[in-house]
């Protein structure tokens, strides 16, 4: 696997793997692997003939007070868990050459972007959507995967996509891969590394009260209880504070106070011990599915 840092080499790599008219996927992380990044990776290889991963730790989409310092780097360690996978690319450019000296647009996708993380992460998804235009001009795959994990993310992305008319990859092969679990149901994620052993036994309180939650909603229970018990349920567990924890329209994203029979998404962002988590299921499936189905 080739290690890429600089964007001339990366074109002649693209090129290369295109030659006979094979197809290429990305694969978008800030690094710091883990299962959830290597199944996606074998999702794009499923799909493609070639997969490029990318690795960058976008400062512009981390707020003032967070963690870009301390968000891991570990290079090395990623390249090989990628080599393993077969990932035939890594491109990993240098904050340098993806802001150059002078660097001044940005990309602000409205509505979808504002809310949830959006309201509590300013800038952010503006600097997610502009990086990810960027990469996806790089290396201009046919499929690009991501993460359910951030759902809210893909949205944007998908938007954006749509907007821009950036054909490669088309708005509809822009994938999102199921979120990938730790046994006890926690979401894999970089920043689970953060949490200390006591932080780490109370976070599956996170998805335990998703499910308690989305199981009283899909009952008939009023989704403000529904949420107000889910809450009540972190900060009982340790968690310090909940940012947001919203029932909401799976692919606008607006916010819900009852299941509609369309697909829905619970979306929730909640802190322990300075560590923000986030994580969302499906709510109201059985409903939509009737509701596809005429037997609503
Ligand atoms: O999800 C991530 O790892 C990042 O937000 C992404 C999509 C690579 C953009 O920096």
């Amino acid at each position: 696997m080739q290690i890429i840092s600089q964007l001339d080499m990366l074109r002649t790599t693209v090129s290369d793997l295109r030659k006979g008219g094979e197809t290429i996927a990305i694969v978008p992380t800030m690094g710091a692997l883990h299962d959830g990044h290597l199944t996606l990776v074998r999702a794009a290889k499923a799909r493609a003939d070639h997969v490029i991963a990318t690795i960058f730790v976008n400062p512009a989409q981390f707020g003032p007070n967070e963690d870009l310092d301390a968000y891991p780097r570990q290079l090395a360690e990623d390249a090989a868990m990628l080599a393993a996978e077969g990932t035939a690319a890594l491109w990993a450019p240098s904050v340098e050459a993806m802001y150059p000296d002078g660097f001044a647009s940005s990309i602000h996708v409205a509505h979808i972007g504002d809310g949830l993380c959006g309201a509590d992460r300013p800038g952010h998804f503006d600097a997610v959507a502009t990086v990810v235009c960027k990469l996806f001009n790089q290396v201009r795959p046919d499929l690009a995967f991501f993460g359910e994990k951030d759902w809210q993310q893909l949205a944007v992305i998908r938007q954006m996509a749509r907007d821009l008319d950036l054909t490669l990859p088309l708005a509809d092969t822009i994938i999102g891969v199921p979120t990938v679990r730790e046994a006890d149901g926690l979401a894999m994620s970089s920043r689970n590394r953060y949490l200390t052993a006591k932080g780490r036994a109370a976070a599956v309180t996170l998805p335990n009260a998703m499910k308690a939650a989305i199981a009283k909603i899909e009952a008939g229970h009023p989704v403000k209880e529904a949420l107000s018990a889910l809450k009540a349920a972190l900060i009982s567990a340790g968690f310090q504070s909940v940012d947001y924890a919203s029932l909401a329209d799976a692919k606008s994203l607006d916010p819900l106070d009852a299941l509609t029979g369309r697909p829905a998404r619970l979306l929730v962002a909640a802190r322990i011990g300075g560590t923000r988590l986030i994580d969302n299921m499906a709510a109201g499936k059985a409903q939509s599915e009737r509701a596809q189905s005429g037997r609503a």
